[in-house]
């Protein structure tokens, strides 16, 4: 990961993921996807705008209510948002007294159209949801989709964050993966309600988070949201304390009512069976991606004390998210024969591997440097390999090594990365 915009001094709060996180970020929002979409026949995926027409922004309730409330020290003039504050009488970072409470608006804003004045203003989406509400209609006439069903959706979401920090947990542009379940006004909710948060927990289970850092944060009546039936935030033990990372919501008909009012479309549906019309209730479990990255390194990251006194420090991710899964090196760099017989054992891994080349230094550095990526397996091709076609693999968390023969080795590697 990388400073937004490092060049020009950074931008605060904003981040670009390198090489690594990229891979690491398509693991997680691949096996979102799988998980939550494509295994399952009641549901199915939206791929909606990040601009979208302000009046949704009106009637979804953002451009009334997605304010905060902001407090600036009069002396060393850093700025908090109220709700956040343990004590709002006296600056929390230098003791000073803080200026009047002033509203401030979460959206970033956007002007459509080449004259400014003229332009029409709308918003950067500061949550993807709003997208397969307005949307419902189309999805339901254009699939064989029957209530209960929901839609998935993953993508950029903005928000003009003024308490910001702690790396990736909270930023200025991030990416979410949401899902709308909808529901039948008269569904057991609470039922469904418990049997998506089950799911939700597969989910940790399958990118390898451990269910001990979680706890379930019921918020609430007078927290929550006003058409809120439930909400539980599903926070995770970060190295700065517990917060949220992924949260679940039973949303009631609030959504698409209110943009059946705003819009005058007939957003309704309509059940055949019991010849019932009616506007669907919602349950949403939502998922932050950036923070489910961050929940992965920090439980990743380990740091072990060697004999030789060294510390080594190793990203233990579970092989499924892991940026590569594994690295192929020629014993010696300046071995034609070595290198030959290892690139061709990289390109016949790299048909089901995510899978790094490495031939700089010594052998000793590259497993480190694997070891701190999280590269779950090493192979390295030696002079013995050249006579007996085997080559040595060696594990990330125990650094035992085997040799294997390469005919055998993708199904060896198979077997591993699945644990
Ligand atoms: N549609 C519901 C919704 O947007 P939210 O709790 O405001 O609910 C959902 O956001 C998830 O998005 C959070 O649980 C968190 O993982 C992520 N998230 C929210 N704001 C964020 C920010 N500024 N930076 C990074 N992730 C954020």
């Amino acid at each position: 990961m990388f400073s937004g915009s490092e060049i020009y001094g950074g931008l605060a709060n904003t981040y670009d993921y390198g090489p690594l996180g990229a891979e690491l970020k398509n693991n997680v929002k691949r096996l979102w996807w799988k998980y939550f979409v494509q295994d399952r026949e009641d549901m199915v995926g939206l791929d909606g705008g990040i601009i979208l027409h302000p009046k949704v922004w009106e009637a979804s309730g953002h451009v009334k209510n997605f304010k905060d409330s902001l407090v600036e020290c009069k002396k060393c003039h850093h700025r908090f948002r109220l709700d956040k504050l343990k004590d709002a009488s006296k600056c929390p970072d230098c003791g000073g007294p803080f200026t009047e409470v002033k509203m401030f608006s979460g959206m970033f804003k956007t002007i459509i159209g080449p004259v400014e004045e003229e332009g029409l203003i709308t918003y950067l989406r500061p949550e993807t949801a709003q997208a397969m509400f307005t949307n419902f209609t189309n999805i339901l006439d254009s699939t064989n989709k029957k209530i209960p069903f929901g839609i998935g959706q993953m993508g950029k979401a903005f928000r003009n964050e003024i308490t910001t920090g702690n790396f990736i947990f909270r930023t200025l542009e991030f990416e979410q993966m949401e899902i709308e379940y909808f529901i039948a006004p008269d569904a057991d909710w609470k039922k469904i309600f418990e049997d998506w948060l089950k799911y939700i927990y597969g989910y940790a289970d399958l990118i390898g988070l451990s269910r001990k850092n979680f706890f379930n944060h019921e918020i609430p009546d007078k927290e929550r949201a006003f058409y809120s039936k439930r909400t539980i935030d599903i926070e995770y033990q970060f190295p700065f304390g517990q917060e949220e990372l992924w949260a679940i919501a039973y949303r009631t008909d609030y959504d698409l009512s209110q943009h059946k009012k705003a819009s005058g479309k007939n957003i309704e549906y309509f059940d055949n069976e019991n010849k019932k019309r009616y506007v669907p209730h919602v349950i949403e479990p939502t998922f932050g991606v950036d923070r489910t990255i961050l929940a992965l390194i920090s439980q990743a990251y380990t740091e072990e004390k060697l004999e030789n006194g060294e510390t080594r420090v190793i990203l233990k991710f579970n092989p499924i998210v892991a940026p590569y899964k594994v690295a192929v090196f020629p014993l010696l760099a300046n071995k034609e024969k070595l290198i030959l017989k290892a690139r061709e054992v990289y390109s016949s891994l790299k048909k089901d591997f995510t899978c790094f080349w490495d031939d700089r230094g010594n052998i000793g550095k590259r497993y480190r440097y694997q070891d701190e990526v999280g590269t779950p397996c090493c192979v390295t091709i030696d002079f013995d390999t050249l006579e007996k076609d085997d080559v040595t693999v060696r594990d990330r968390d125990t650094m035992k090594q085997e040799r294997i023969k390469i005919s055998d080795l993708a199904e060896y590697l198979k077997e591993k990365m699945e644990g």
